[in-house]
Protein backbone atom coordinates (compact mmCIF):
# COMPACT_ATOMS: atom_id res chain seq x y z
CA UNK A 1 0.00 0.00 0.00
CA UNK A 2 1.36 3.48 -0.87
CA UNK A 3 0.09 5.56 1.68
CA UNK A 4 2.39 8.84 0.43
CA UNK A 5 5.25 10.90 1.91
CA UNK A 6 3.97 11.34 5.10
CA UNK A 7 4.99 7.79 6.07
CA UNK A 8 8.82 8.47 4.67
CA UNK A 9 11.17 8.49 6.77
CA UNK A 10 15.29 7.71 6.15
CA UNK A 11 17.42 6.34 8.08
CA UNK A 12 21.98 6.23 7.29
CA UNK A 13 22.68 3.32 5.27
CA UNK A 14 25.63 0.76 6.78
CA UNK A 15 27.84 -1.86 5.09
CA UNK A 16 25.23 -3.65 6.71
CA UNK A 17 22.80 -2.90 4.67
CA UNK A 18 24.77 -3.66 1.41
CA UNK A 19 22.31 -6.41 0.07
CA UNK A 20 19.60 -5.05 1.02
CA UNK A 21 20.79 -1.86 -1.13
CA UNK A 22 22.16 -4.30 -4.16
CA UNK A 23 18.12 -6.14 -4.17
CA UNK A 24 16.83 -2.58 -4.50
CA UNK A 25 19.57 -1.74 -7.19
CA UNK A 26 18.70 -4.30 -8.66
CA UNK A 27 14.58 -4.05 -8.85
CA UNK A 28 15.59 -0.31 -9.86
CA UNK A 29 18.29 -1.12 -12.63
CA UNK A 30 17.92 -4.52 -14.08
CA UNK A 31 20.08 -3.48 -16.74
CA UNK A 32 22.92 -2.50 -14.27
CA UNK A 33 23.07 -5.06 -11.34
CA UNK A 34 25.50 -4.33 -8.89
CA UNK A 35 26.99 -7.06 -6.45
CA UNK A 36 26.68 -7.00 -2.93
CA UNK A 37 30.36 -6.60 -2.75
CA UNK A 38 29.82 -2.90 -4.65
CA UNK A 39 27.97 -1.45 -2.06
CA UNK A 40 29.98 -3.08 1.06
CA UNK A 41 32.99 -1.53 -0.55
CA UNK A 42 31.54 1.38 -1.62
CA UNK A 43 30.00 2.75 1.97
CA UNK A 44 33.15 3.04 4.15
CA UNK A 45 35.04 4.67 2.04
CA UNK A 46 35.59 8.54 3.16
CA UNK A 47 33.28 11.04 1.63
CA UNK A 48 30.29 8.07 0.57
CA UNK A 49 27.27 7.95 2.42
CA UNK A 50 23.91 5.94 1.66
CA UNK A 51 20.77 6.52 2.83
CA UNK A 52 17.60 4.35 2.54
CA UNK A 53 13.91 5.13 2.39
CA UNK A 54 11.46 2.76 4.87
CA UNK A 55 7.75 2.55 5.80
CA UNK A 56 6.11 1.68 8.87
CA UNK A 57 2.91 1.75 7.47
CA UNK A 58 2.21 -2.15 7.22
CA UNK A 59 3.71 -4.35 10.94
CA UNK A 60 7.21 -4.66 9.58
CA UNK A 61 9.45 -1.71 8.58
CA UNK A 62 9.95 -1.97 4.42
CA UNK A 63 12.77 -0.47 2.59
CA UNK A 64 10.95 2.08 -0.26
CA UNK A 65 14.05 3.23 -2.13
CA UNK A 66 17.67 3.97 -1.38
CA UNK A 67 20.27 6.88 -2.49
CA UNK A 68 24.17 6.33 -2.36
CA UNK A 69 26.56 9.74 -2.47
CA UNK A 70 29.93 10.76 -2.56
CA UNK A 71 31.29 13.94 -1.53
CA UNK A 72 35.00 14.94 -2.91
CA UNK A 73 36.54 17.96 -1.73
CA UNK A 74 33.53 20.57 -2.20
CA UNK A 75 31.57 18.47 -4.97
CA UNK A 76 29.15 15.40 -4.41
CA UNK A 77 28.24 12.83 -6.62
CA UNK A 78 25.03 10.90 -7.30
CA UNK A 79 26.33 7.45 -7.65
CA UNK A 80 22.93 6.04 -7.27
CA UNK A 81 19.64 6.58 -6.41
CA UNK A 82 16.05 4.02 -6.94
CA UNK A 83 13.07 3.76 -5.67
CA UNK A 84 11.16 0.32 -5.80
CA UNK A 85 8.36 0.05 -8.20
CA UNK A 86 5.31 0.11 -6.02
CA UNK A 87 6.58 3.17 -4.04
CA UNK A 88 6.96 5.43 -7.10
CA UNK A 89 4.98 8.72 -7.28
CA UNK A 90 5.09 9.69 -3.83
CA UNK A 91 7.93 12.31 -3.36
CA UNK A 92 10.64 9.36 -2.37
CA UNK A 93 12.99 10.27 -4.86
CA UNK A 94 12.83 13.95 -4.20
CA UNK A 95 13.02 13.29 -0.80
CA UNK A 96 15.90 10.97 -0.61
CA UNK A 97 17.64 14.28 -3.24
CA UNK A 98 16.80 16.41 -0.17
CA UNK A 99 18.23 14.53 2.40
CA UNK A 100 21.70 13.65 0.33
CA UNK A 101 22.08 17.03 -0.88
CA UNK A 102 21.80 18.79 3.03
CA UNK A 103 24.06 15.42 4.22
CA UNK A 104 26.84 16.45 1.00
CA UNK A 105 26.64 20.30 2.31
CA UNK A 106 27.40 19.78 5.64
CA UNK A 107 30.26 17.51 4.81
CA UNK A 108 31.51 20.36 2.51
CA UNK A 109 30.02 19.77 -0.57
CA UNK A 110 28.93 23.03 -2.52
CA UNK A 111 27.70 21.67 -6.17
CA UNK A 112 26.33 18.60 -6.75
CA UNK A 113 26.92 16.09 -9.65
CA UNK A 114 24.41 12.81 -11.19
CA UNK A 115 24.66 11.05 -14.71
CA UNK A 116 21.38 10.25 -16.50
CA UNK A 117 20.59 8.27 -19.22
CA UNK A 118 19.50 10.55 -22.00
CA UNK A 119 15.98 8.62 -22.36
CA UNK A 120 15.16 7.73 -18.57
CA UNK A 121 12.48 10.67 -18.85
CA UNK A 122 10.96 9.94 -15.73
CA UNK A 123 14.59 10.74 -13.86
CA UNK A 124 15.11 13.76 -15.37
CA UNK A 125 12.25 15.45 -14.58
CA UNK A 126 12.15 14.71 -11.12
CA UNK A 127 16.31 16.38 -11.56
CA UNK A 128 14.85 19.57 -13.35
CA UNK A 129 12.24 19.77 -10.75
CA UNK A 130 15.08 19.55 -8.25
CA UNK A 131 16.62 22.59 -10.01
CA UNK A 132 19.60 20.46 -12.04
CA UNK A 133 20.52 21.65 -15.17
CA UNK A 134 22.44 19.64 -18.11
CA UNK A 135 26.52 20.73 -18.09
CA UNK A 136 27.45 17.79 -20.41
CA UNK A 137 26.98 15.30 -22.52
CA UNK A 138 28.50 11.32 -22.26
CA UNK A 139 27.79 9.52 -25.89
CA UNK A 140 27.18 5.79 -25.87
CA UNK A 141 27.44 5.67 -21.97
CA UNK A 142 25.00 3.48 -21.16
CA UNK A 143 24.52 -0.22 -22.42
CA UNK A 144 20.73 -1.44 -23.29
CA UNK A 145 20.77 -4.33 -24.58
CA UNK A 146 21.93 -4.03 -28.45
CA UNK A 147 22.05 -0.43 -28.32
CA UNK A 148 23.90 2.34 -26.12
CA UNK A 149 22.69 5.50 -24.64
CA UNK A 150 23.97 8.85 -23.94
CA UNK A 151 24.41 9.99 -20.47
CA UNK A 152 23.73 13.82 -19.28
CA UNK A 153 25.80 15.24 -17.06
CA UNK A 154 23.45 17.19 -14.74
CA UNK A 155 24.54 19.63 -12.05
CA UNK A 156 23.19 21.62 -8.70
CA UNK A 157 24.52 24.45 -6.63
CA UNK A 158 23.80 23.37 -3.12
C1 LIG B 1 13.32 8.05 -11.19
C2 LIG B 1 12.80 7.56 -9.83
C3 LIG B 1 13.98 7.52 -8.85
C4 LIG B 1 11.73 8.54 -9.32
O1 LIG B 1 11.33 8.12 -8.01
P1 LIG B 1 9.92 8.58 -7.38
O2 LIG B 1 9.99 8.37 -5.91
O3 LIG B 1 8.82 7.96 -8.11
O4 LIG B 1 9.94 10.15 -7.72
P2 LIG B 1 9.08 11.28 -6.97
O5 LIG B 1 7.77 10.71 -6.56
O6 LIG B 1 9.93 11.90 -5.90
O7 LIG B 1 8.85 12.28 -8.17
C5 LIG B 1 9.24 13.64 -8.12
C6 LIG B 1 8.98 14.26 -9.48
O8 LIG B 1 9.78 13.61 -10.48
C7 LIG B 1 9.03 13.50 -11.71
N1 LIG B 1 8.72 12.10 -12.01
C8 LIG B 1 9.01 11.02 -11.23
N2 LIG B 1 8.60 9.89 -11.86
C9 LIG B 1 8.05 10.27 -13.05
C10 LIG B 1 7.47 9.55 -14.12
N3 LIG B 1 7.36 8.20 -14.12
N4 LIG B 1 7.02 10.25 -15.18
C11 LIG B 1 7.13 11.60 -15.22
N5 LIG B 1 7.66 12.35 -14.20
C12 LIG B 1 8.13 11.67 -13.14
C13 LIG B 1 7.75 14.28 -11.47
O9 LIG B 1 8.02 15.65 -11.77
C14 LIG B 1 7.57 14.09 -9.98
O10 LIG B 1 6.71 15.05 -9.39
P3 LIG B 1 5.11 14.80 -9.42
O11 LIG B 1 4.86 13.39 -8.98
O12 LIG B 1 4.60 15.84 -8.46
O13 LIG B 1 4.70 15.01 -10.84
C15 LIG B 1 12.15 6.15 -9.95
O14 LIG B 1 11.23 6.16 -11.03
C16 LIG B 1 13.15 5.03 -10.16
O15 LIG B 1 13.68 4.48 -9.20
N6 LIG B 1 13.40 4.65 -11.43
C17 LIG B 1 14.35 3.58 -11.76
C18 LIG B 1 15.76 3.92 -11.34
C19 LIG B 1 16.22 5.25 -11.92
O16 LIG B 1 15.94 5.58 -13.07
N7 LIG B 1 16.97 6.01 -11.08
C20 LIG B 1 17.55 7.29 -11.52
C21 LIG B 1 18.78 7.03 -12.32
S1 LIG B 1 19.68 8.52 -12.70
Amino acid sequence: MNNGIADTRMRAASPFDAAALAAMQQACFPDEPWETAAFADLLPLPGCFGLIALTQAAALVQPKGFALCRVAADEAEILSIGVLPGWRRSGVAQCLLADASVLAAGRGAARMFLEVAADNLAARRLYCAAGFESVGLRKAYYRRGGHMVDAVVLKREL
